[in-house]
C-alpha cells in the first residue's frame, strides 16, 4: 500500500505565494476494459489503454495566498470560459479527498480554468484528460511549493495515483502510448493504485496505432459510470468477468509485444462487447448503444470480410464507435468511414485520433 498523507505539505503563512500553472492530458481508450470497482477507486481487474493524442484537456490551475484557513476550498472554476459552480462543487469533494495528501488545499485560493478540445456535447467522456490535467497540475504545484516531487518517475506515479482518486481511468492517462493499471501477476511493478507506462513494451506498429472516434449521440448517458460500476457489485457474471478481464490482457499483452493486430483487434472487439453485455445484464439492465451503434459494428465487419484490411471497433461506456487501425491504411480507413460510416455519426461528425505521447506540461 502506498501512503502518500503527508501533513508536513503545509506552507508557512509567510511563504505563501501565488503561482500559475498549465497542463494539456488526453483522454484515453481501455482495450481491455476497466469495469468494476471497490475500496477507494481500486479496480476488480487489470486494464490497459491506448494514450489518445487529439482529444485532450487543458487546464490552468491558478493559486494565491488566502486568509481564512478553517473554511471549505475556495475554489472558482471555468469551463470554456464560463462560470460552472457545480464543477466547482465536484472540484470541491475531490480536494477533500485529497487532503491528507495535501493539507495546503485549504491554505490557498483556487481559479481552475479548463477546456476540451473536442466538443463539449460530443457524448465523449472527459472524466479521464480532466481529472488528470488537474492532478498533474497539483503535483506541479506541490513541486513548486515544496520541492519534493523533482523525481520524474515519483511524479508521474503519484500524479497517476491522484488522477485515479478523481476518475479511475485518468490513472492511466498520464503516460504515454500505453498503459497498464491494475495488479497483475503478469505485469511487473503493476498495481491498483497507479498505472504504469505500457508504451515501450509493445510492437512499433502499436505505438502509431489510430483510433478514430464516431459520434454516434450527443446525448448524456442515461446511466453513468459510477452508477455503472456500482451495478457490477450485484451482477450475476461479475466473478467470471474479472477473471475473463486477466486472461485476455495477458493475451492481449502477448499479442502486441509481437505485433500480433489480428488478436489485438479480436480482443478489442470483444472486451466492448462484453462490457456492453455486463450493462445488459445487470440489475436493473440498461443499454447504451444506439441502432447506429450497431449499423457501424456490422458494416466494420462486412468491410473487414470484403477487403480483409484490419480495421476492428471498440466502444466506451456510451454509443460512440472508437475504429482501430494500424497506419498503413490510414489512406483506405479515412475514405471508408467517409463513404459508408459517416451517415451513421450524429451531424457526420467524427474525430480523427491516434495514438499519442502523454501529457504535456505548457
Ligand atoms: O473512469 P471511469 O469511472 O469513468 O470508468 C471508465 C470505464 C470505461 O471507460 C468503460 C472503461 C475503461 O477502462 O476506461
Amino acid at each position: 500500500m502506498i501512503d502518500y498523507s503527508n501533513s508536513k505539505l503545509l506552507v508557512e503563512s509567510d511563504k505563501l505565494r501565488s503561482g500559475t500553472v498549465t497542463w494539456k492530458s488526453p483522454s484515453n481508450l481501455a482495450i481491455v476494459k476497466y469495469w468494476g470497482k471497490h475500496g477507494i477507486q481500486l479496480p476488480r481487474n487489470p486494464s490497459i489503454s491506448m494514450t489518445l493524442n487529439n482529444a485532450f484537456t487543458q487546464t490552468k490551475v491558478s493559486y494565491e495566498a488566502r486568509e481564512n484557513h478553517d473554511e471549505l476550498f475556495d475554489i472558482t472554476f471555468r469551463f470554456h470560459g464560463e462560470s460552472q459552480p457545480a464543477f466547482a462543487k465536484k472540484i470541491s469533494s475531490y480536494f477533500e479527498k485529497l487532503l491528507p495528501v495535501y493539507p495546503f488545499l485549504k491554505q490557498l485560493k483556487w481559479d481552475i480554468e479548463s477546456e476540451n478540445s473536442f466538443p463539449h456535447s460530443a457524448g465523449i467522456a472527459s472524466s479521464a484528460s480532466s481529472m488528470s490535467a488537474l492532478a498533474l497540475c497539483l503535483c506541479t504545484i506541490e513541486d513548486e511549493l515544496f520541492g519534493s516531487l523533482s523525481d520524474d518517475l515519483l511524479f508521474d506515479r503519484k500524479a497517476s495515483y491522484l488522477s485515479r482518486l478523481g476518475s479511475g481511468s485518468a490513472a492511466r492517462s498520464v503516460f504515454p502510448h500505453w498503459s497498464v493499471w491494475g495488479k497483475a501477476d503478469f505485469v511487473n511493478g503493476s498495481d491498483d493504485e497507479f498505472a504504469i507506462p505500457y508504451g515501450l513494451e509493445v510492437h512499433d506498429d502499436f505505438k502509431s496505432f489510430h483510433d478514430d472516434i464516431l459520434i454516434v449521440s450527443k446525448d448524456e448517458k442515461s446511466v453513468s459510470s459510477t452508477a455503472g460500476h456500482q451495478l457490477m457489485e450485484n451482477n450475476a457474471f461479475a466473478s467470471p468477468r474479472y477473471d475473463q478481464a486477466n486472461r485476455r490482457l495477458q493475451d492481449l499483452l502477448v499479442a502486441m509485444r509481437k505485433g500480433d493486430i489480428e488478436c489485438f483487434g479480436k480482443i478489442a472487439e470483444d472486451e466492448a462487447l462484453t462490457l456492453h453485455a455486463l450493462m445488459m445484464a445487470s440489475n436493473p439492465s440498461y443499454l447504451l448503444m444506439h441502432p447506429n451503434s450497431l449499423e457501424i459494428i456490422n458494416r466494420v465487419r462486412a468491410y473487414r470480410k470484403e477487403t480483409n484490411n484490419p480495421v476492428y471497433f471498440s466502444l466506451d461506456a456510451g454509443p460512440n464507435i472508437h475504429l482501430l487501425y494500424p497506419e498503413n491504411i490510414v489512406h483506405d480507413i479515412r475514405p471508408f468511414i467517409e463513404e459508408q460510416l459517416v451517415d451513421l455519426c450524429v451531424d457526420g461528425f467524427w474525430i480523427k485520433d491516434w495514438c499519442g505521447e502523454g501529457p504535456e506540461q505548457l
